[in-house]
This record gives C-alpha cells, structure tokens and sequence, in this order.
C-alpha cells in the first residue's frame, strides 16, 4: 500500500472524538480512516494523568499496528496528558492533537462572557492554563468541570427529558449571563441541541473538531502524505467494549 493511502487513526476515550472524526471526513472524504473508541475505560478525563498515559500509548501502538501513517489524539484530556509523549514516540508519524475551542469564542466578538465546559483533566493541566492565560485578558472566560456529562454521549442519549435535566444542573447559574460556550471534551457536541435547548438558542456553540481536521490536512499536505486519489476513503470504527459501541458510532457519525 502507497504511504498516502494508508488509514489515518484517530483515538478517544469512547465515541465523543467521532465528532472531530466527522469534521475530518468531511474536509477529507478521500482518506481512509480508522476510528478507535476505548469505551471500556471511559471515562478519561477523572482518571490520573498517569493512567491517561498507559491508555493513550496503548492505543497509539495499536493504531501503529495498523499502519495508520498520522494518528489524531481525538480527545481534550488524553492531549493535554499524552500528546508530547506520542511526539516523542512516534517521531517521523504526525501526531495531531485538539484543544478547546477558546481562540474562535474569544475572537468572535468584543467582551460578553465565555464558558468553557471540558473534564477536570483538561482544566487542570499546564496546555490548557497555557491557552487561557493568552486569552483571558481579552473577555471573562469562566471554567466548568463537567464530571457525569460524557457519559450520556456514551448510552447514546443525547435528548429528551433526563439529559436536559442533568444539563440544566450544570448550567442554570450560567443562563442570561454567557453569551459563548466552548465545547471543550469532544463528547460535547453531540449534545449541542440540549445544550442550546438549555441556554437559550442564541448562545454561540464552539468545538475545535474542524480546526483540528484543517491541522490535520496541513500536516498531511506539509510531508506530502495525503490522499489525492478521487475516490470515497474507508471508515472503519473499532471498540474496546463491545458490537453496541460500533452500532452507536456509526449512529453519530451520521447524526
Ligand atoms: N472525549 C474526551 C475529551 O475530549 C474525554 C471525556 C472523558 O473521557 O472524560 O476530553
């Protein structure tokens, strides 16, 4: 197999990085893909760093097994802990990573208020203050842990009564007052319409799922690995809990 055909592996705590997935095959509908969800250990993002650790490599060194040619750590929490990590592993292989969407919702328009909902994982680590620190001189950027809200994503629940309750717990001292929220775990936009049902459909939604298709490409075009063959590319989803997680990606993959 040519070296521009080979899969592009993308991995998540579960299938939450199925929505960076769709933004990619969108922008690169000739690629061949595998998507890797590790349900089994769901949820990432109250574990250790250090467990994030061992889970992210093993599931690059699967990936690797494969023969994927560039892996997307499609998930906030396993690239705050393991993305330098997998660059130092996997040198000559582009490591993609995402972040939360914090530069589009600041830049977006003149003061109002962001909230940026992501795990405690990705809040509490170095990338994430980082990011913050350059932006938050430039409107208020408020912080929300979510523990609890990825695993609606994971039963497949993103609708309807009991979702929009455990919402509505999370946000009700938000309402009137934050015009932008960041969907900072990649779980997150699926639930979007719950959300906005929530907050009110005019608060602005951002998820770094297309930034990070559009780094995915420069980097494929930059070591001239990317698939200009004009062909439709293969999806193939794979789960480390079982048959019902495969039916349920491919479910949001088109949803
Ligand atoms: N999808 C994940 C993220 O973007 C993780 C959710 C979790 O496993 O806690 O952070």
């Amino acid at each position: 197999m040519k070296n521009c055909e080979k899969p592009i592996g993308f991995f998540d705590s579960g299938v939450g990085g199925i929505s960076v997935l769709r933004d990619s095959v969108n922008l690169m509908p000739n690629e061949n893909f595998i998507y890797f969800g590790d349900s089994k250990n769901a949820p990432y993002g109250t574990k250790s760093v250090g467990e994030v650790r061992d889970l992210a490599v093993a599931n690059a060194e699967m990936l690797v097994s494969l023969g994927v040619k560039a892996i997307v750590i499609a998930c906030n929490s396993a690239t705050s802990a393991a993305a330098e990590l997998l660059r130092q592993k996997y040198p000559d292989l582009p490591v993609i990573g995402v972040e939360p969407a914090i530069k589009p919702a600041v830049l977006y328009k003149e003061g109002g208020s962001v909230l940026v909902m992501a795990t405690d994982m990705t809040l509490g680590e170095n990338k994430f203050k980082a990011l913050l620190d350059k932006y938050k001189g430039m409107c208020n950027i408020e912080l929300l842990p979510c523990p609890g809200l990825m695993e609606w994503v994971e039963k497949g629940i993103l609708e309807g009564e009991e979702v929009e309750k455990f919402v509505d717990g999370l946000l009700s001292d938000y309402k009137g007052r934050i015009d932008r929220i960041v969907l900072g775990c990649t779980h997150y936009p699926f639930l979007s319409k719950t959300i906005k049902k929530v907050m009110g459909e005019e608060v602005v939604l951002f998820d770094g799922g297309e930034g990070t298709a559009r780094e995915l490409l420069r980097r494929l075009k930059g070591m001239n690995i990317e698939n200009t063959g004009k062909n439709k590319g293969e999806i193939k989803f794979l789960n480390s809990k079982n048959e019902d997680e495969i039916e349920l990606s491919k479910r949001l993959f088109s949803c």
